[in-house]
């Protein structure tokens, strides 16, 4: 069997990591289209380097562009990578615009189309990520949810034939990198001089938290506000539009940083007295790793981390200011995003729905 992962930005980098291993194990022909949508060093090679994925077996190069130039240019030079192969399924993973054209292209190919991470939803569509995530699993033929959430909605939509409850593949690897960093000290740590739990890592990089002038400069100033450091992982995006709108990405107490390896990102919010971000994953990594997370948006897809109180949604920097000083959060045994070997139920699931056969335990 030929599955073909199309991958092109940096959280789907950490998702294909699994994936990978599990495919190979499983005698299955496993081909690494990246899309190029994130094609920085610190976004994408160090991914494929530092978690053992090694080389894309394809790369189309496509860079940055507006939504429609950049989801269009991927969607052409996907025509021929998925002609000259042989897939029994094209798997996408996600929701960004990699996502969207690759579910595109290969639906209009008609090969088979599994959708990683379905049915998660924000409800708000204003968010480039909720139209392509939409998209994407309507028109995929096989939605793989990472949580009953995701079933439940995916079930609302109409989808419930076409789904199945695999868990969360982040949640493989992140236990992986815990366990392989929890006993060395923190890169980051060492590198500024900072106190363990004395400082909050952040990431912000969200369209609706950078595009606008004043949103950008007010979460600055909150987060250079707070209590503690605060050491922001800028990603490009962010870095792009502080310059753009004049805002200072170190000042008071947030010092702007380079994005990290995953390891050293995942040591750091060991490390570290909280997380504050936009960031999807970091706020489920948070929660898995038991670190207070204050996420700078007004919803979440993953309402699992709220409703168990490890994650707060503060949208100001007064929401923000008080978020980062709530006591810590009851703990708790919850594993609502599945036991960390979801990869190889992935990977079984599109053994057993291939050739147009659907496993048993088909429809979740
Ligand atoms: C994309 C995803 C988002 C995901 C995020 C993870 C979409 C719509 N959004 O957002 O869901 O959470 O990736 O990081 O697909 N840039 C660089 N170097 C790079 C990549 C981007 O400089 O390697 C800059 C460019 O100026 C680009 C901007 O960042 O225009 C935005 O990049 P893009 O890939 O369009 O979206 P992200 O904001 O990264």
């Amino acid at each position: 069997m030929q599955i073909i992962s199309i991958v092109g930005a940096r959280p789907q980098f950490v998702k294909l990591a699994p994936i990978h291993r599990a495919a190979r194990a499983a005698g299955v022909d496993h081909v690494i289209v990246h899309t190029g949508q994130h094609y920085d060093p610190m976004l994408s090679d160090v991914f494929f380097e530092g978690l053992g994925i090694g080389e894309p077996d394809v790369h189309l190069g496509v860079g940055s562009g507006s939504h429609g130039v950049q989801t269009g240019a991927i969607l052409a030079a996907l025509d021929g990578v998925l002609e000259s192969k042989n897939a029994d399924w094209v798997l996408v993973y996600g929701d960004t615009n990699s996502t969207l054209a690759a579910a595109l292209s290969a639906v209009k190919l008609h090969i088979p189309v599994a959708h990683l991470e379905a049915g998660l939803r924000s409800f708000n569509r204003r968010m480039p990520e909720e139209h392509n995530r939409v998209l994407t699993d309507h028109a995929a033929d096989l939605l793989l949810a990472p949580t009953e959430v995701a079933s439940a909605h995916l079930a609302s939509e109409g989808l419930a034939d076409r789904t199945v409850l695999v868990g969360d593949v982040m949640t493989d690897v992140l236990f992986e990198v815990r366990d392989r960093v929890s006993d060395s000290p923190s890169a980051l740590v060492e590198e500024l001089g900072l106190e363990r739990r004395g400082f909050y890592v952040a990431t912000i990089h969200r369209a609706e938290n950078t595009d606008d002038p004043g949103r950008l400069a007010e979460i600055a100033a909150g987060l250079g506000g707070l209590d503690r450091p605060v050491v922001l992982l800028a990603h490009p995006r962010v870095v792009a539009k502080a310059a753009a709108h004049g805002v200072d990405l170190t000042q008071g107490s947030l010092i702007a940083h380079a994005p990290l390896a995953y390891d050293d990102l995942i040591a750091a919010a060991l490390a570290s007295a909280g997380v504050v971000t936009d960031s999807g994953g970091l706020q489920k990594e948070a929660f898995l790793l038991r670190v207070p997370c204050t996420t700078v948006r007004t919803e979440t897809e993953w309402v699992e981390t709220v409703e168990l109180g490890w994650n707060v949604l503060a949208n100001t920097a007064d929401e923000i200011a008080v978020a980062v000083a709530r006591p810590l959060p009851t703990p708790t045994h919850a594993a609502p995003y599945g036991d960390g070997h979801a990869a190889d139920r992935v990977v079984q699931t599109l053994l057993a729905w291939s050739s147009g056969g659907r496993g048993s335990d088909g429809a979740a």
